[in-house]
């Protein structure tokens, strides 16, 4: 079968190949693909500066944003053949740690966990794929192609938790207004569940024009672009830093209203060495009570709660998140950035019908 394997460590790498079916002890689940959401994450292992291969092994198939048709399902499962599924990133360390222990591998405690297509797994990005059952989301078939925003759906739907939890130290905290960093697929589907919450969301992002200010004004959401907005005025309670880029993340830090969250759910390269007032961030963070976090990944209480929020969202507003489908036999054609780009998916409803096994 075909798969997007890279050599991780090994810049620009990437190629589509001819590999082995997937072994039965990737789980008792056999999965044919239909889409691959493409990320960040994606580069980054594309480029050589994350990823690792799994043990023993040189190549990584990478993909973690699946969708795909169950084909062979165990007897007394949960699933069954032709159910629409979504495959679970993370797998719990082997130790385990107490979180992973209690099913929170998104909370892993000491880094030994896995990821398929990331860390020492390979991914979703093959035209069949294996799962194990309990890791094996099946959808509700009117999700159809869109289900392949489940797993930033879950990203983002952890985040939001936490900024909750967090917040519920103050028993008379209610969020009002939160600003969200970043207009891409994880900052729009931010924004997303902060409307169904009821807040006042506001987005800020670069793009002046194009998909990401309607998107965000569709959504009932205020767009800002230009200047950083100025955040003693907007008084956001939760922030949520969707960029991963040092000058935004460094505006949002110590800078929410007093008691509010600053939630960081981008990831950014390290070396990007800027001044930062120190004692200013302390005395902002003090004395207003306010909280600096990290949030990844997610576990099964969060994609169920991406499920819902999926299924109450507008279905046109989410298609126009995917802004980009292509063919498996353009796959180079994915992993361009285009300007315009917010969700770009590889459609492997094309692919060659090799066997799976
Ligand atoms: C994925 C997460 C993963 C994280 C770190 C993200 O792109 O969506 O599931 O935990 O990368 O590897």
């Amino acid at each position: 079968m075909l798969a997007l394997t890279v050599l991780p460590g090994k810049p620009q790498s990437i190629t589509l190949e001819d590999v082995p079916a997937p072994p039965p002890s990737d789980g008792a689940v056999l999965v044919r693909a239909l889409a691959l959401g493409i990320c960040g994450t994606d580069r980054e292992i594309i480029s050589g500066d994350y990823g690792t291969a799994p043990p023993g092994e040189r190549r990584l198939i990478i993909g973690h944003e699946s969708l795909g048709r169950v084909e062979e399902a165990p007897e007394g499962s949960h699933l069954k053949r032709g159910d629409l599924v979504v495959g679970i990133v993370r797998r719990p360390d082997p130790v385990p740690c107490p979180a992973c222990a209690a099913g929170e591998w998104d909370m892993c405690r000491n880094g030994r966990y896995t990821e398929r297509g990331i860390k020492a797994r390979n991914g979703y990005g093959s035209e069949h794929f294996r799962v194990e059952p309990e890791f094996t989301l099946k959808l509700n078939p009117a999700m159809s192609e869109l289900g392949v925003l489940m797993e930033p759906t879950s990203i983002v739907a952890k985040a939001w938790e936490q900024c909750l939890r967090i917040g519920d130290r103050g028993a008379a905290w209610r969020p009002r207004t939160a600003l969200i960093t970043g207009a891409g697929p994880i900052g729009l589907l931010a924004a997303m569940i902060g409307v169904q919450q009821g807040l006042d969301v506001h987005v800020y992002d670069r793009n002046t024009e194009g998909a990401k200010p309607t998107l965000t004004r569709d959504l009932g959401a205020t767009y800002h672009t230009g200047g950083f907005p100025d955040l003693g005025k907007l008084a956001p309670d939760i922030v949520m830093e969707c960029t991963g880029a040092a000058p935004v993340v460094e505006q949002t830090m110590g800078n929410a209203a007093a008691a509010g969250i600053v939630c960081l759910a981008g990831v950014s390269g390290t070396g990007h060495e800027i001044t930062f007032d120190v004692g200013g961030f302390n005395r902002a963070m003090v004395l207003d009570n306010q909280t600096v976090f990290g949030s990844v990944n997610a576990n099964h209480r969060h994609y169920a709660a991406a499920a819902a929020a999926l299924a109450s969202a507008d279905r046109d507003w989410l298609s126009r998140l995917i802004t980009r489908r292509v063919p498996l036999s353009r796959w180079r054609e994915a992993f361009e950035r285009r300007d315009d780009d917010i969700k770009v998916v590889l459609d492997f409803s094309d692919a060659l019908d090799s066997p799976a096994h």
